[in-house]
């Protein structure tokens, strides 16, 4: 999976250092280019000349060197990498990447990249579990880098705990993971649908529910990650759409939903229908805003069409159909009648009584139940690693069809 790749290597001033080399030698057996990129500090600990020699390339370390190979040399690194590493990682360049901070070739490159950045950390075990380097960490996370985990065992400080650089061997293997998931829905075109849906009473007022989003932008994340075409549908949400999307469409009503959905699924392999549709809108409504004239107000309702229902008795199939339900009992059972009921290959059901989990919460915890009747348990995690999980089981048993 590295063949081809260009991986920019980002090396800080720590003892590990030295494994860096070891990094650069696996990654071009493994078919990929590398450049190198050193601080300072870096230099102290292994000779510009050994990464030169080992990378087959120039090694940047200073901003002001006279340029010989790029126009303005951190902006043309950053633009020539596939995925930038930086291995071993310090404390001090993961506070200055979590900072924004840009004082020297490296920390002013990460700030131009945009291709996928990987950290493998390396310290003492007590500047890694620091607060401070924790919270950076998790910045970064956020943000979305990739944090390769470091060993436990005996540091060369001789203090003994996490901190260890992870072995080259993983290193690399965690580029690979990254190259193949990257590329497994790799023309594929997937439907998520998002968030609720809300149903006029007058020109003011709707019938709307807690549906947040957060668990349909999770999967339409997802499957951007995986290298799918993705089309997110999404109801009225706070967020902000991920990057990467071949389309975002943007609806209100159940009706408007369905005729998005109908049209787009005709062309896609995966569906997901992770929207709160309303099940019922108001039968009529009123043209003016209606007034507190009266004691009483009923609003009569009329049923919503079942977008779920209609897609399973269209579906093709090479399509996979993936259901949500949200039960506050007898969820196991609930699900599976609904996976009959709208002719569904998955259904993931969530208790939404449960703490931490269903609607407007950032975690969640579920049960994925396959058509066959295998069950997959997801325990409380965020709804981004949810998400994940919900790929990884929906490839893995689907995996005939894509
Ligand atoms: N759904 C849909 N169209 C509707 C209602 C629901 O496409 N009008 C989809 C949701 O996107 C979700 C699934 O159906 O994937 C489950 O919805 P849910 O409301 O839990 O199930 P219902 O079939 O409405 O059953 P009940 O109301 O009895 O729980």
């Amino acid at each position: 999976m590295l063949q081809g790749k260009k991986i920019l290597l980002g090396v800080t001033g720590g003892i590990a250092a030295y494994k860096a080399v070891e990094v650069v030698s696996r990654l071009r057996k493994a078919g990929a280019e590398v450049r190198v990129v050193m601080t300072r500090e870096a230099t102290e600990f292994v000779t510009k000349l050994t990464f030169r020699e080992i990378s087959g390339n120039p090694v940047a370390v200073d901003m002001w060197a006279p340029v010989q190979h790029w126009n303005v040399a951190h902006i043309a690194l950053a633009e020539w990498a596939d995925a930038v590493l930086v291995a071993p990682a310090t404390a001090n360049i993961i506070a200055k990447a979590a900072l924004g901070v840009a004082d020297d070739m490296l920390s002013t490159t990460l700030l131009a990249v945009t291709a996928p950045v990987f950290f493998a950390p390396a310290m003492n075990s007590n500047m890694y579990a620091h607060p401070a380097t924790q919270k950076n960490l998790d910045i970064l996370v956020k943000r979305g880098l990739h944090i390769i985990p470091p060993g436990t065992g005996k540091l060369a400080c001789g203090a003994e705990g996490p901190g260890r650089l992870a072995e080259p061997a993983d290193i690399v293997a965690a580029l690979e993971a990254f190259f193949i998931e990257g590329a497994q829905l790799s023309g594929i075109k997937v439907l998520v649908t998002a968030a609720g849906t809300i149903e006029p009473i007058d020109p003011v007022r709707y019938i709307g529910n807690r549906s947040s989003g957060r668990m349909g932008y999770a999967l339409a994340e997802e499957a951007v990650a995986r290298g799918a075409e993705v089309v997110l549908v999404s109801g009225p949400s706070a967020l902000k759409p991920p990057s990467g999307l071949k389309q975002f469409v943007s609806v209100e009503t159940a009706a408007e939903m369905r005729e998005v959905v109908l049209r787009e699924a005709e062309t896609s392999r995966i569906v997901i229908k992770a929207a709160a549709v309303a099940d019922y809108h108001p039968k009529h409504v009123s043209e003016q805003k209606i007034k507190k004239n009266d004691e009483e107000l009923s609003i009569r309702l009329e049923k919503n069409p079942d977008i779920l229902k209609e897609l399973g008795q269209r579906k093709r199939p090479e399509q996979i159909l993936v259901g949500f339900a949200a039960e506050t009992q007898n969820l196991l059972q609930y699900a599976r009648e609904k996976i009959e009921k709208k002719n569904l290959d998955f259904i993931v059901a969530n208790d939404v009584t449960k703490p931490g989990a269903g609607f407007n919460t950032t975690t969640n915890t579920v049960k994925i139940i396959a058509r066959d009747g295998s069950i997959e348990e997801v325990p409380l995690m965020t709804k981004r690693e949810i998400a994940k999980r919900i790929f990884d089981y929906v490839l893995q048993k689907g995996e005939n069809r894509i």
